[in-house]
């Protein structure tokens, strides 16, 4: 489905260059909520781009059988050099090589025996949610469900955040989720139509020139720092 042959030509070259870094400790994000439509796909094709960015060895797992993840990333590695494969979690069954850096967009609707076995396989899951009520609704619930499987993995990134939201509005508003018991990333994800862009093209708004496509890139890689600090 996807020519994994010379991406994983690619991968190699630059796995042996003395550019790569291999220093961060090995990780597997899994991208999750039980309401589709939340950003999922799009959180996981820029993270991976991002980490394979850094000269990390990255492989994107598309766990969702409607295949966006694979559509959605579908140009990233043809149209520059990054240690990034993406490939179905069913193809990605023994073909992780060393890599030590996974992010997987999970299936939409997962029941509680995949929450725990998410839960089991991860070192962090994401959860993305807008600001809107019916997602925040959904959200709490699935925090929930993840806290009665006993995770303590697991956070939320605001998304769809207005551009021109003030910096204190959103302040009260992540202090008042953490004061529900959902914790909650400082870095938020803008809204910006340069992500449906990307997506439309296959590639990571990392990829895209002009003045909302950095800041849309700088949303992303603000938000990756946060996870590798943890
Ligand atoms: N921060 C954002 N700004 C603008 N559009 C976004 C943003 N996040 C997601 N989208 C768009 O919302 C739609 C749903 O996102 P997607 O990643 O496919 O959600 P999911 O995988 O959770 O179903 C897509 O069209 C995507 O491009
Ligand atoms: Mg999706």
């Amino acid at each position: 489905m996807i020519a994994l042959t010379t991406s994983e030509k690619k991968v190699k070259t630059l796995a042996s260059s003395p550019t790569m870094k291999n220093s961060v400790s090995p990780l597997l994000v899994s991208i999750l909520n039980q309401k589709g439509g939340v950003g999922k796909t799009m959180l996981a094709v820029n993270l991976s781009y991002a980490l394979a960015k850094r000269g990390l060895e990255t492989i994107l797992i598309d766990g969702d059988p409607n295949r966006s993840t694979l559509v959605g990333a579908r140009s990233i590695v043809y149209s520059e050099e990054v240690p990034l494969r993406v490939m179905s979690e069913t193809a990605s069954v023994g073909q992780t090589g060393a890599c030590r850096h996974f992010l997987v967009d999970t299936k939409a609707r997962p029941d509680p025996v995949d929450l725990a076995e998410i839960v089991q396989r991860s070192t962090l899951i994401i959860i993305p949610c807008s600001t809107k009520q019916d997602e925040l609704r959904v959200t709490g619930s699935t925090v929930k469900l993840l806290d009665s499987v006993g995770s303590i993995k697991h956070r939320v990134v605001l998304n769809r955040v207005h551009p021109n939201n003030r910096e204190d509005t959103l302040l009260s508003f992540k202090a008042g989720l953490r004061g529900q018991g959902i914790p909650v990333f400082d870095s938020v994800i803008r809204d910006y139509a340069v992500y449906d862009e990307a997506f439309g093209r296959g590639l990571s708004v990392g990829q895209l020139r002009g003045k909302t496509a950095e800041k849309a890139w700088t949303d992303i890689q603000q938000l990756l720092e946060e996870i590798l600090r943890d």
